[in-house]
C-alpha cells in the first residue's frame, strides 16, 4: 500500500517528469515530448510523495465508437528508483484504468515492454495484463513484448 497522491499531469509537472525520464530510461523523453500528455488524445497521471513528483504514467486514449470498445495505449510508466517497490507503479495503473473507465464500460489497454524488463513485466502481470505477442527488434537492440488487458 502506498501513501502517494495521484493526480493528473499538468504543464507545471513536465520538468519533474523529464527528470524521472532521465533517471529511468536510456532514451529519456524531453519536456517538449512530454507536453503531449496534457491534452487529448493523450493523458497522464503523476504520483507525489511529500509534495514531490516521484512517478508517472502516460497514455493515448481512443474512445469507444462504431461498435468498438474504448482503447488505451500506455506510452510510459516510471517511478524514481528511491520510490520503487512501494506500490506506486500499481497505484498509477489502477488510477489510470479507473479514470479511463469511470462507468465500468469495456476498455482494452495495450503496451510494449523490453523483453529484458522483468520488473515491468511482473508489474503488468500482477495487474492482470497478458503477454500476447512479440515485436522483433522493436527497440533496435531488443525485442518488445506486447501486453494487453481487456476489461
Ligand atoms: C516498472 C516500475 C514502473 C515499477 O514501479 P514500482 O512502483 O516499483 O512498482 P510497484 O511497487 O507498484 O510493484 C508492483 C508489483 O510489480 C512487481 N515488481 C515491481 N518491481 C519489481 C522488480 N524489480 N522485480 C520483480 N517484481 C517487481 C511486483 O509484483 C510488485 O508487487 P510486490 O512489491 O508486492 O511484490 C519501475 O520499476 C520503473 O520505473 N522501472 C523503470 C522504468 C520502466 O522500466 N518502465 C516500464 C517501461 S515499459
Amino acid at each position: 500500500m502506498t501513501a502517494a497522491i495521484i493526480r493528473p499531469v499538468t504543464p507545471e509537472d513536465l520538468a519533474a517528469l523529464a527528470a524521472i525520464e532521465q533517471a529511468c530510461f536510456p532514451d529519456p523523453w524531453a519536456v517538449s515530448a512530454l507536453g503531449i500528455l496534457t491534452a487529448p488524445p493523450y493523458g497522464g497521471l503523476c504520483a507525489l510523495l511529500d509534495g514531490a513528483v516521484v512517478g508517472y504514467v502516460g497514455w493515448m486514449f481512443i474512445p469507444a465508437g462504431d461498435g468498438m470498445a474504448a482503447e488505451a495505449e500506455i506510452t510510459r510508466i516510471a517511478v524514481l528508483p528511491a520510490a520503487r517497490r512501494c506500490g506506486i507503479g500499481r497505484a498509477l495503473l489502477d488510477a489510470m484504468i479507473a479514470r479511463l473507465r469511470p462507468d465500468g464500460a469495456p476498455l482494452s489497454v495495450y503496451l510494449d515492454v523490453r523483453a529484458s524488463n522483468c520488473a515491468a513485466q511482473t508489474l503488468y502481470a500482477s495487474c492482470g495484463f497478458v503477454r500476447h505477442g512479440v515485436r522483433p527488434r522493436f527497440y533496435g537492440d531488443e525485442d518488445a513484448f506486447e501486453y494487453s488487458l481487456h476489461l
